[in-house]
């Protein structure tokens, strides 16, 4: 039978998010395609995640790889228009915020294919990040919204998009993270980076962060700072390697770099750390689960809940290391978890999307 389900992937952010939904909808029987679009293609940034979350294989790589955003995006968009072509699934549904998302979602909707979203409604309102550029648009060409948050569910609903196709149905990351809960080793992590006591885990990879030697070396000087107080490994992204080795970031003895990790190796480093250091989107959201302090070197975040009712804290760079000694004095989060974050939601999906199916027979 043809898939009725064809999901897009592109980046590391994107497989997390989409295992959880993969699973539910095979449970109910729907036939599925996958296409990856190779947006990231390291085995380190794509292959390792299949393999932790135990995806199936993509039926199809577009291999578009990295390039400027029109070429990468416009890569993307012919791509998957091709597959759709041959394909002609009911439903394409797209995940977060990357490139891929939006090149994939424009390609269906000129095809009227109908799309559906998952971590819908998600706004920073801040433009100079491409991701809040990839939200807006996307949302606007989907038939079926799939929001993480109340507040998301409002931004949609001011954007004038139609209110009956848009479900709050929490958070497919956190599906991911509750489902593997049990395989994160705190103990295994430490011997295998050979971190003795007390140690913070960091992870940099926003051009405004690390595409600017400026910018770069103003980190690299708050990181040293942070790392005379405690051990600090960092999991470098490809992204930052040339601007933070030029800027001398190694060049402290408690700073440990090294190469991306798979999922379950760095959830279980951040499982056991005293507090993160991030730019990252997703990061934010796993600490708040795991009540690690979370230290947020971005003006804005597009997930305030994580701020609200969580462990995370905005900072620049000036701010990190007093911010890092403040987390390390106040410990582990103990607040409410956000409402939904149940490991639930990619059933909540597979529910609605099997009933729209059916009412479209
Ligand atoms: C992309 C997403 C970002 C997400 C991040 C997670 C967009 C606009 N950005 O940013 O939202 O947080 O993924 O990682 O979609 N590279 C490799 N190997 C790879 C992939 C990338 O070496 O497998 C290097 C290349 O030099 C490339 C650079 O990383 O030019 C940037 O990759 P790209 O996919 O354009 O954006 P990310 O910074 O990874």
């Amino acid at each position: 039978m043809d898939a009725l389900v064809t999901h897009v992937l592109g980046a590391r952010p994107n497989f997390m998010k989409a295992a959880p939904v993969l699973r539910a909808l095979g449970e109910r029987g729907i036939p599925q395609a996958l296409i990856h679009t190779g947006q990231h293609y390291d085995k380190l940034m794509s292959d390792v995640f299949f393999s932790d979350l135990g995806m199936p294989a993509p039926d199809v790589n577009l291999q578009v790889g990295s390039g400027d955003h029109g070429a990468q995006t416009g890569a993307v968009l012919a791509g998957v228009e091709r597959e759709l072509q041959a394909r002609r699934p009911d439903l394409l549904v797209v995940y977060g915020d990357v490139n891929s998302t939006l090149g994939a979602a424009l390609a269906a909707a000129k095809l009227l294919v109908p799309v559906a979203h998952v971590e819908a409604g998600l706004r920073s309102f801040d433009n100079t990040m491409p991701e809040e550029i990839n939200r807006r648009l996307t949302d606007q060409l989907c038939e079926l919204l799939f929001a993480t948050s109340a507040e998301a569910v409002g931004y949609l609903a001011s954007e004038g998009i139609s209110p009956g196709g848009v479900h709050l149905v929490g958070n497919t990351m956190i599906d991911t993270l509750v489902a593997c809960l049990d395989r994160l080793d705190v103990d295994r992590a430490r011997e295998a980076h050979g971190l003795a006591g007390r140690y913070l885990v960091a992870t940099l990879h926003r051009p405004f962060n690390v595409d600017h030697p400026e910018a770069a070396k103003q980190l690299v000087t708050a990181m040293h700072e942070v790392a005379d107080q405690a051990e600090v490994i960092i999991p470098l992204h490809p992204r930052g390697r040339a601007a933070f080795a030029g800027a001398g970031l190694a060049d402290h003895p408690r700073i440990r770099i090294v190469d991306p990790l798979g999922y379950l190796d760095f959830m279980s480093l951040v499982r056991g750390a005293a507090a993160a250091i991030t730019d990252s989107a997703g990061v934010q959201e796993e600490t708040t689960f795991l009540r690690v302090p979370c230290l947020t070197l971005r003006p804005v975040t597009e997930r305030p809940v994580t701020v609200t009712s969580g462990s995370n804290r905005l900072v620049d760079p000036a701010g990190l290391p007093a911010a890092v000694a403040a987390a390390l004095a106040a410990g582990p989060y103990a607040g409410e978890l956000p409402p939904l974050w149940d490991g639930r939601s990619g059933e909540r999906i597979a529910r609605i999307v099997t009933g729209w199916l059916a009412a479209r027979q």
